[in-house]
């Protein structure tokens, strides 16, 4: 397995591009089963669960291209050709390396009456059930069976219908709004994401043919149609990646431009940095930072969007470990994300955990050790870490980072960190 080996120390300098977002390309990838005509993506991330969700559709008898972008990050060209849909199947192998597979679904339901696709299980941030993808396929009509561990739905045509949701889930919502594209009438969804990838999915389906609004609030109105037709839709820059670089900078005392991306989506953020005493300027395509000496500890409370998102929680905790100040993190999406918080403390962090909050005490500095990778995030937590601790860090088990960061290695030697990878 590789490691990452990281001597910290050195600041964040230069600029790099950033790619499109893991989530949104992977829902947008499902949004192919949809139709019989070509989907063109462009400016996909070059990532490990990208390729995982090729292949199980291409197992479903989806024909896919998949040309390579430049190294400067302009991102893959992925054509996906649903005519010769075969199989209805996500097996337990695919799923349960990547929770996503869920995302196929609402739309195998919508556009071949049937799906079996297998439970996702735990995973390292929690039991993550999907319950509320099953009951809004109910409340459309499908016949749902759980067995074996699959979950089985079946239904000739989808019927419209009003959802509501228990609480806020980004691949519930897209999962629904996916099938009720092809449903006979009206669906309502209540209480639905407002993320940024759900609204570049609801543009990519309404480039297809959907008729689809109010994505970006939190009721979404989806009028069905017979059919949709094929398009081509560029992937939204990924507002996580953006964010880990932010803090990768500001935490290393460095100054960075970003470009490719926007700051539109990344406003809980931006405000934290800012709060910390980083000094942000906004372009059209592009952010700056410029980190001030030493940071000041800033207390973060994770939320569905517009709020502080979850997916950041990992690379404040970092940052937090190093500012000056004693900063309350509380984490109130996933019952079991801190994992990081040991490994960071094995770095020299003071950290104390107690159910869903963890009170930083920031430290000086931190020494470079060992630690493992837990999951995605809390990898961008731990690569931060390494970059500002004293002497060599190795983390173990990057497979994880190679899952949600395109090129990580290139873009933090791009700026002039001191990291390499081990086979
Ligand atoms: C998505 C993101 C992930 C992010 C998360 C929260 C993708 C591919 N992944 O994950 O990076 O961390 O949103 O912003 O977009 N829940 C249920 N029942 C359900 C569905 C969800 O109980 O049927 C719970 C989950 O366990 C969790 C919460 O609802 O506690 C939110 O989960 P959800 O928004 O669904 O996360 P994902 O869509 O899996």
């Amino acid at each position: 397995m590789d490691s990452l080996l990281i001597t910290g120390g050195r600041s964040l300098k230069g600029e790099i591009a950033i790619s499109g977002a893991k989530n949104a390309a992977l829902p947008l990838l499902c949004a192919a089963l949809l139709t019989r005509d070509v989907l063109t993506l462009t400016h996909v991330p070059h990532l490990n669960d990208i390729g995982t969700m090729l292949k199980l559709l291409a197992q479903m008898g989806v024909k896919v291209q998949r040309t390579a972008g430049d190294l400067m990050g302009s991102g893959d060209v992925v054509t996906l050709d649903a005519s010769g849909l075969d199989s209805v199947v996500a097996p337990y192998e695919m799923v349960k390396t990547m929770r996503a597979a869920i995302l196929v679904l609402g739309p195998l339901v919508a556009r071949a009456g049937e799906a079996r696709v297998s439970l996702p299980g735990g995973c390292a941030i929690g039991a993550r059930p999907v319950d509320q993808h099953i009951k809004g396929l109910l409340a459309m009509g499908a016949e749902v069976a759980v067995e074996h561990g699959y979950v089985h739905a079946q239904s000739p045509r989808l019927k419209g219908a009003r959802l509501f949701t228990d609480m806020v889930t980004v691949t519930g919502t897209e999962n629904l709004m996916m099938a009720a594209c092809l449903a006979d009438g009206e669906t309502v969804i209540e209480n639905a994401a407002r993320e940024p990838e759900v609204v570049d999915l609801a543009n990519c389906l309404v480039a297809m043919g959907a008729r689809i609004s109010g994505a970006g609030t939190d009721v979404i109105r989806i009028q069905g149609v017979s059919s949709l037709h094929g398009a081509t839709h560029r992937v939204m820059p990924d507002r996580i990646e953006t964010g880990t670089y932010l803090c990768a900078a500001a935490a290393s005392g460095g100054e960075i431009r970003l470009t490719d991306t926007s700051s539109a989506y990344l406003d809980a953020v931006i405000d934290k940095l800012m709060d910390a005493g980083c000094d942000i300027t906004m372009e059209r395509d592009a952010i700056r930072l410029k980190a001030p000496e030493r940071l000041t500890a800033v207390s973060i409370r994770t939320s569905p969007y517009p709020a502080f998102p979850t997916d950041m929680q990992a690379q404040f905790m970092a940052i937090n470990a190093v500012a000056n100040g004693t900063s309350v993190i509380r984490e109130t999406i996933f019952e079991n994300r801190f994992m990081h918080a040991v490994e960071l403390t094995r770095l020299g962090a003071d950290i104390r955990i107690d159910g869903n909050t963890a009170v930083v005490n920031g430290k000086r500095k931190l020494d470079g050790a060992i630690v493992m990778a837990t999951d995605l995030r809390a990898s961008a937590g731990l690569v931060i870490a390494g970059l500002v601790a004293e002497g060599e860090t190795r983390i173990e088990r990057i497979y994880h980072l190679d899952r949600g960061y395109d090129g990580l290695e290139r873009k933090l030697a791009a700026l002039g960190a001191d990291v390499r990878r081990e086979k």
